[in-house]
């Protein structure tokens, strides 16, 4: 048996979630592979639709029907909330029961997720206070005014001016910054081992967005949680993470960590993505208004599912006969660092 880290706190194998319709079948998750470590800020990259939300969903079985998990494993290292060991139980999630007491204990317990979209995690019919309170007496057994008492130091914590009264506010009375921090405050009140944000920023102004940024950085320290942090935004990347996937139509082609991936990246569609980022030195120069090196061709309409790599119709550096004929193994070029490309290995 391989040895087990000790620090390993998930691995997704093989998985692939699809979505069967009348027009086809939507391969939206098609073999993700990845692992995290504790208190690691995983970063997850890629063009809309490669199947990035569908992968946390997935995790959290809240994929909605008819999408389905079809294949792999998502191994959850769950170690007792009561610190009485440090041995994890392994928790293979895709095994569980959508609806049963256990996904319920993990959801917002050891698993918690901020959502892409601030009002579809929180009701609009009732008070903020309401809807934290619930999360807390679900999972910790406390009474009504100690969950009060607790939800009011969360939103403090989270830095929520006034949080007496916020607390008695429903969320349409809430600025887009000051809900996304009582969606936060409601993801972190039981101290997960792992919080998942689902591009929470998207929302906000520059100067919000660095504000919610600095603040879950602090709680991570102090909570010493992992974050899954998914964007598609490269900067946020690099001011967020330790560890970088980058996913491209359902698989995650390369993983490692954040400066590898800026400096040495190995997959030609990572570095197609870095040239394709705007310079603020090019924007200026008036003189050469050049374009930007997008990465040529279009993603595959989500139906269809190439033969080989998916990405060798766009690559500069396809192999014919090889790349369009045999999808490329996951290998390993140098120690942590992934890549899902037949140019290496
Ligand atoms: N409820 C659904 N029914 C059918 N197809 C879906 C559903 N939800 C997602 N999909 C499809 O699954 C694929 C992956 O979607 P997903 O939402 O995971 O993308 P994403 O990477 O999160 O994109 P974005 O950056 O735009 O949020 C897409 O092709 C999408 O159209
Ligand atoms: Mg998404």
């Amino acid at each position: 048996m391989p040895e087990q880290d000790q620090n390993l706190l998930l691995e997704i194998k093989g998985l692939r979630t699809y979505f069967h319709l009348a027009e086809g079948v939507v391969h939206a998750v098609d073999g993700v592979d990845l692992k995290m470590h504790r208190k690691e800020t995983l970063g997850i990259v890629g063009e809309s639709g490669c199947g990035k939300s569908i992968s946390a969903y997935s995790m959290l079985r809240l994929v909605p029907p008819p999408g389905k998990i079809e294949a792999g494993e998502i191994l959850f290292y769950k170690t007792p909330k009561d610190g009485s060991t440090n041995q994890a139980e392994i928790v293979n999630l895709t095994k569980l029961d959508p609806n049963g007491s256990e996904i319920r204990n993990i959801r917002g317990n050891y698993i918690s997720m901020v959502f892409q979209e601030p009002m579809t995690a929180m009701s609009p019919v009732r008070t903020v206070g309401q809807q934290i309170m619930e999360a807390i007496i679900l999972h910790q057994k406390v009474s009504k005014e100690e969950a009060r008492k607790q939800t009011i130091e969360m939103l403090r914590r989270v830095r929520m001016s006034n949080p007496e009264r916020v607390i008695d506010d429903y969320p349409f009375q809430l600025s887009g910054g000051m809900r996304q921090r009582a969606v936060i405050a409601m993801a972190l009140c039981c101290r997960p081992s792992l919080l998942i944000a689902d591009e929470p920023t998207t929302a906000l102004d520059v100067t919000t967005e660095a504000q919610i940024l600095n603040l879950m950085r602090d709680l991570q320290d102090e909570f010493g949680m992992a974050i899954m942090y998914i964007t598609h935004n490269l900067g946020v990347i690099a001011e967020m993470a330790d560890n970088v996937a980058v996913m491209y139509m359902g698989r995650v082609v390369e993983q490692a960590d954040v400066s590898t991936i800026f400096y040495n990246p190995l997959h030609p569609y990572t570095q197609g993505l870095h040239q394709s980022i705007p310079q603020l030195k090019d924007a200026l120069s008036r003189k050469e208004h050049k374009r930007l090196d997008v990465i040529k061709g279009m993603v595959p309409d989500p139906y269809s599912r190439l033969k080989g790599c998916p990405f060798h119709p766009r690559c500069p550096k396809f192999i014919a006969g090889v790349c369009d004929e045999v999808e490329p193994r996951m290998v390993e070029p140098e120690p942590g660092h992934t890549v899902k490309c037949h140019l290496y290995g």
